[in-house]
């Protein structure tokens, strides 16, 4: 059979992943065809205030691909081609969904390039299923009652859940209860 990968090859997948997405999963089973390892690469920064705490994060990633030794997680800080190339790495993954992170992503690109023109930036396009999907929806959508179920790995949902849960439910008898409300009383409650 062709060989399509190639040996040894590690490839980093930089992002904030606050959280992960089915959608991430997605382009780490893309590179993966690609490379022979990926490893996500959180960047720890202050100015941000994510949900999911960096330690959350990686947790939820190793969960995610336990017994999974092509996938490893890390964080950094600082420029992350410095933070590829200190981990042997010459391939930085970004997913493209739409147009509209085309922009970014080139620019980000092209300034990565000329910070270090051997480190070589591949966009991958997650599945179409996954095109409407990105972590700050899938946090809207929960806080406000909706189900994320398919969009995110099960640990995520937990996590939400665990996060959420009691700050979804209504405060007190006087609330009126909505169907949102009411599933996410029963989600705070299923664990
Ligand atoms: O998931 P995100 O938030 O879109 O990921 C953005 C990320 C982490 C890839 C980007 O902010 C990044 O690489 N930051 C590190 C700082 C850096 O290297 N900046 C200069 C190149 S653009």
């Amino acid at each position: 059979m062709k060989k399509t990968r190639r040996e040894g090859s590690l490839a980093v997948f930089p992002g904030s992943f606050d959280p992960i997405t089915n959608g991430h999963l997605d382009v780490v089973d893309r590179a993966l065809r690609v490379f022979d390892r990926v490893r996500m690469a959180i960047l720890v920064n202050p100015e941000k205030t994510p949900l999911f705490t960096v330690e959350e994060r990686v947790e939820i990633i190793r969960e995610a691909y336990r017994g999974n030794r092509q996938v490893e997680v890390d964080t950094f800080s600082g420029l992350l081609v410095d933070y590829a190339r200190r981990v042997g790495a010459s391939v930085i993954i970004r997913g493209i969904r739409a147009i509209s992170d085309f922009e970014y992503e080139f620019q980000m690109a092209l300034m990565n390039r000329r910070l270090d023109p051997r480190i070589e930036t591949v966009f991958m396009m997650p599945a179409e299923s996954y095109s409407y999907v990105s972590s700050r929806l899938v946090k809207e959508v929960f806080q406000l009652g909706g189900t994320v179920t398919g969009l995110v790995p099960p640990v995520v949902e937990r996590r939400l859940r665990d996060k959420y849960g009691a700050a979804i439910r209504p405060a007190g008898p006087a609330r009126r209860r909505t169907a949102g409300t009411r599933r996410a009383a029963r989600r705070g409650g299923a664990r």
